[in-house]
């Protein structure tokens, strides 16, 4: 029986944080063993709004690529690969161009809270707006059966979902309909309490960070603001510091009984955070461990991601073939 697929990726302008590891990193790892797996640094989606900035994009690639594997990612169960040197994806995204309205694309609510966040205003480039489109073309271009991915992205497997009814319609032939995972804190809170952990808001706790940092980090972290003395009774429910203990913490005994306690009135702030920094530093220490083991063969990683693109080209031109038969292209 030929194994389902899985496609998914990240844009490289950037480090990955606890965010990136709850909302999509830890299904990967999880479903590596049984699914086909591919995992993409949308390098060319990245470009979308860094097209002024190639050397971030650059970098970040292998950053990206590293946080992947440091999370445990397995090269030899899962094909890591850079989108830009996959060409027939970019071929695939001008033959979807046909399919989709430019109304349709301006109503994605992802892409309209990213544009008001970069201050595109009226002067949005074409390739930002088209990028779930190019993302709809990644997907497709692999058959993904299941998209791992953080609750933000879901607009874009809608699209992509309308863009295989549509060009099944057209063409006749018929793309696997892709189904969104998303993980099990679909999106996690900032350390400052904000709806999202993103780079831009500075509420961050990354991958990479040291255990130092993420001890400095989660000491400053927001709890329940009305609670001034470690006497008065907390509030657990939407406190960032039980979120996270919620979402990290394996010992739910324990876990339980610190929120009693907190609740009571009965343990201080600094001693449930001095927790909290415990358990994210034993959850990312085998992270960090993979990391170092990777960073010290920076050749390894190339290879890793030369070796999975071509993999990946391998599976896309397949795809194509039958695309390209099916739109009646010259030669086919
Ligand atoms: N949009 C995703 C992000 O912001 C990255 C991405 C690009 C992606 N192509 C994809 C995710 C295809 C899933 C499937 O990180």
């Amino acid at each position: 029986m030929t194994k389902k697929r899985i496609l998914t990726g990240d844009r490289p302008t950037g480090k990955l944080h606890l965010g990136h590891y709850l909302g999509t990193l830890e299904n990967r790892v999880s479903l590596q063993d049984d699914y086909e797996t591919y995992i993409m640094v949308a390098d060319v989606q990245a470009l979308t709004d860094n097209f002024d900035k190639p050397e971030k994009v650059r970098d970040s690639v292998y950053e990206v690529a590293l946080d992947n594997l440091a999370a445990g990612l397995d090269p030899e169960k899962s094909v890591l690969f850079v989108q830009s040197q996959i060409p027939e994806l970019a071929e695939l995204t001008v033959y979807f161009m046909n399919l989709v309205s430019l109304e349709r694309l301006q109503r994605n609510p992802t892409v309209k809270s990213e544009m008001k966040q970069k201050g595109f205003g009226s002067n949005v480039p074409v390739g930002f707006v088209n990028y779930p489109l190019s993302q709809a073309a990644d997907i497709l271009a692999f058959n993904a059966d299941i998209v791992p991915v953080g609750d933000d992205q879901s607009p874009m497997l809608e699209l992509s979902r309308e863009v295989v009814a549509k060009f099944s319609n057209i063409y006749g032939y018929s793309f696997r309909m892709p189904e969104i995972m998303v993980g099990r804190v679909a999106r996690l809170v900032g350390t400052d309490g904000n709806a999202k952990m993103s780079k831009s808001l500075g509420n961050v706790i990354y991958l990479s960070d040291t255990e130092e940092t993420v001890r400095k980090k989660v000491m400053a972290m927001y709890t329940d603001p009305n609670r001034k003395h470690a006497t008065d009774p907390g509030k657990v429910k939407g406190n960032p510091v039980f979120i996270y203990l919620d979402a990290f913490c394996k010992d739910k005994a324990k876990l339980s009984e610190l929120k009693e306690r907190y609740a009571a009135g009965k343990v201080g702030d600094v001693e449930v955070k001095q927790y909290l920094s415990d358990v994210l530093n034993e959850f990312l220490e085998p992270i960090r461990e993979r990391r170092r083991y990777y960073e010290a063969q920076p050749e390894l990683v190339k290879t890793i991601l030369s070796n999975g693109t071509q993999q990946a080209r391998i599976t896309v031109a397949k795809t194509m073939q039958e695309v390209r038969s099916a739109m009646k292209l010259f030669g086919t």
